[in-house]
């Protein structure tokens, strides 16, 4: 698949299109699940696609500085991310210093060395096929001891999905330059298991800017992956997980708590 313009030449604008401030509340459900599963205290977490790092940095010791800044807690996890995009992991380390960073695709990556739980989030959208899943859960797996565990986040399940739905993030300003961007997705075909989402970025000239500000248009695709929620169980107990959703009032993502059997 080619890469979405958002995680190549287009990455500088992941920090203002989604701030890691629209984070806290998932990565506290995360550390709250975390806790009451494996105990307190210090763990070892592996975040798969992390992308920019806005959920890791509520997580883990190196961000706790970062996460302060958005209003989130000191974090207490060891984080450490691999990602498909070296633009998207530079923003990670700019945003969590020191943070381990590893480029690798999620179906294959091995770091050779386990965790304490595995985490993938709104970057598990982009598998398209149950291959695609089966081959990440493997490697899920394969990076957790036997009672470890794996947090999966799709943004849609095919239970959940709002065809043509619109968001509208509205404008973040960075220094004198404007950028704003909305999303819409869609199923051109319910028969199989993806949709597109598709991005459109409004990105202004800055104020200095000569001899007009001009104003970019941008238009970006996505191919997203859908599956059920049954499915989703079924592929996770498939790969070994006990496997359950946990139950949310509302909430941006569907997430799926796996425990690897012994
Ligand atoms: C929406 S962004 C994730 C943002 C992330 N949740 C954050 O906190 O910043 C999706 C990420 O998934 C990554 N990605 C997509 N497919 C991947 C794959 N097969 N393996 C690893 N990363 C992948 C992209 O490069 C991108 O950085």
């Amino acid at each position: 698949m080619k890469t979405p313009r958002l995680y190549a030449d287009l990455a500088w604008l992941w920090p203002y299109l989604s701030p890691p401030g629209d984070y806290v509340e998932e990565a506290a459900l995360l550390n709250e699940l975390i806790a009451e599963r494996l105990g307190h205290g210090p763990k070892r977490i592996l975040e798969l696609g992390a992308g920019g790092g806005h959920t890791l940095v509520h997580l883990c010791e190196a961000g706790a500085e970062a996460s302060r800044m958005v209003g989130g807690w000191d974090g207490i996890h060891e984080g450490v991310a691999v990602d498909l995009s070296e633009p998207m992991l530079a923003n990670c380390r700019a945003l969590i210093p020191g943070v381990e960073t590893h480029l690798g695709d999620m179906r294959s990556v091995r770091l050779g060395k386990t965790f304490d739980a595995v985490l993938i989030h709104d970057a598990v959208d982009y598998l398209l096929s149950e291959d695609d899943i089966r081959q990440t859960l493997d490697t899920v797996a394969a990076h957790l001891e036997p009672g470890g565990l794996a947090f999966i986040a799709p943004t849609y399940t095919a239970d959940t999905f709002v065809d043509g739905e619109v968001a509208d993030d509205g404008t973040t300003i960075e220094d004198a330059q404007a950028v704003t961007y909305f999303s819409y997705v869609h199923d051109p075909d319910p028969s199989d298991t993806t949709f597109e989402m598709i991005l459109l970025y409004l990105i202004r000239s800055p104020a200095d800017a000569t001899p007009l500000r001009r104003v970019e248009v941008v238009e970006d695709r996505h191919t997203c992956g859908l599956f059920s929620i049954a499915r989703w169980l079924s592929l996770m107990g498939g790969a070994g997980f006990d496997a359950s959703l946990v139950e949310q009032e509302g909430g941006a993502w569907s997430l799926f708590l796996g425990r690897l059997r012994g």
